[in-house]
């Protein structure tokens, strides 16, 4: 497995582009099941997360087609409805596949996801949802089934949390049931909007998508479109938190900064200096970063839950102390011991972090627990004194695209060492 190494203490300075957002791709690539014919999928970023999609769909029959930035899916052969174990334990968001192989087969099976690094993961609401749209369930040796034998109909979902997936995952099969669907209490993410622009884009009728309320037209069929993935707003809060705690000056370019609504004022009560446009970000980070008020994650437009872990990273150098509070998912402090190890000041009680600022971290060797808490071990050991060793590089690579290249191009020291122990260039 590779490692990250990084020397730290280098200020970060200068422009950068991130990638697509994986949380759009995901869904998106999964909607591709539905719409018949060869889709093009432009900015769809190159992350193991994605590669396992990709398999996926080929495992249900679709053509893919990779060039760099753009995937093409030729649908029109679709003949599978299962997800194998395998690659359902290679990506464990698989399960937004479910409404599209429903949608498009009347049928589907896939394993239970189990648990995974940050939480519990249960999919109640999806399957719920699904049999509210007609599906009946039922599970065998780990396996779920579904199975909608007079086809989907409309329903009216009330969905108990604001669930990212189990809207995605309606939206996209109510496309194709009979009648009118409408989902209260939905997920209002900028990646539920850019699905619904997609499906749209296929013929769909999808009206509200960002709001709380979605209300779906069903159609008899799609049909394929071309499609640009939206930035990835994550990606680029994290490398603004990478500048931020190196003192930096990072810009990051071609993004919607309304995507990054909830971190600009955190920034700023950080002491950086934070400047808008309508496509850039840019800050200027303080010699010494201050406390900020407590942060609580939330369903968008609060704090997003995945950028917790970098934030924890940043404010563990901050002067004074600082809270965050976890609301979406119930083990997101994994990154806390490691942090620990590279000296932080972090006090972990349920979902309340208490972090005491320190005046500095210093390398060590730490190990990525999960996607974003491996970014923050990053980002701590950006600012680090000396070597920093990140093991586990594998769980960044899901959500982070050549992450050692674009930290590069900010000045960063980082290289990243391939299991037989030679430099990747
Ligand atoms: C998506 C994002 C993930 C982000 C999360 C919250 C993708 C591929 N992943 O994940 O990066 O951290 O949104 O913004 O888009 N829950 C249930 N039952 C369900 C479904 C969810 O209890 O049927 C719970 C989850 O355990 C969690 C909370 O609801 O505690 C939020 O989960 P959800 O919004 O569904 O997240 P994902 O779609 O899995």
């Amino acid at each position: 497995m590779d490692k990250l190494i990084i020397n730290g203490s280098k200020r970060l300075t200068g422009e950068i582009e991130v990638h697509g957002s994986k949380n759009s791709v995901l869904p998106i690539l999964a909607a591709c099941v539905l719409s018949q014919g060869e889709n093009i999928i432009h900015n769809c970023p190159m992350l193991s997360d994605v590669d396992a999609a990709l398999k996926i769909l080929v495992e249900l029959g679709c053509k893919v087609k990779r060039e760099e930035h753009t995937v093409c899916v030729d649908s029109s052969g679709v003949n599978g409805f299962e997800i194998s174990d395998s690659l359902m334990r290679e990506m464990r968001s698989s399960v937004i596949f479910l409404g599209a192989i429903l949608g498009r087969t009347g049928k589907a099976v896939l394993s239970t996801p189990g648990g995974c690094e940050i939480g519990l993961r249960p999919i109640d609401m999806h399957i719920s949802a699904m049999e509210q749209l007609g599906a009946e369930v039922f599970e065998e040796h780990g396996r779920l089934h579904f199975e909608c034998k007079n086809g989907l109909h409309a329903a009216r979902v009330i969905l108990p949390f604001p669930s990212v997936g189990a809207t995605e995952n309606i939206m996209i099969a109510s496309c194709v049931a009979k009648g009118t669907t409408v989902i209260t209490n939905a997920a209002r993410e900028p990646e539920i909007s850019d699905l619904a622009d997609f499906l749209n884009g296929c013929g769909a009728k999808i009206h509200g998508a960002g709001d709380s309320t979605i209300i779906i037209d069903g159609v008899e069929k799609l049909t394929a479109t071309t499609h640009t993935v939206i930035p990835d707003r994550i990606a680029a809060s994290t490398y603004l938190l990478a500048g931020a705690i190196t003192h930096g000056r990072v810009c990051i370019k071609e993004i919607i900064p309304a995507h990054l609504g909830a971190l600009i004022p955190v920034l700023k009560q950080s002491g950086c200096d934070v400047s808008v446009s309508n496509r850039w970000i840019c800050i200027s980070s303080p010699p010494r970063l201050s406390r900020v008020k407590t942060v609580r994650t939330m369903p968008y437009p609060g704090f997003p839950t995945d950028v917790q872990a970098p934030l924890t990273a940043m404010l563990s150098v901050a002067d004074g102390t600082s809270v965050v509070v976890e609301n979406i998912f119930e083990c997101r402090y994994k990154h806390v011991s490691e942090l620990i190890r590279l000296g932080a000041k972090i006090n972990v009680e349920g979902r309340t972090a208490v972090i005491e600022g320190v005046p500095y971290l210093t390398g060590a060797s730490v190990v990525s627990p999960d996607l974003r808490g491996g970014f923050a071990l990053v980002i701590a050991g950006l600012a680090a004194k000396g070597e920093t060793v990140i093991s586990g590089v594998e769980h960044i690579d899901r959500g982070y695209e050549n992450p050692e290249k674009l930290l590069s191009l900010l000045g960063a020291d980082i290289k990243r060492i391939k299991e037989n122990g030679t430099e990747k260039k």
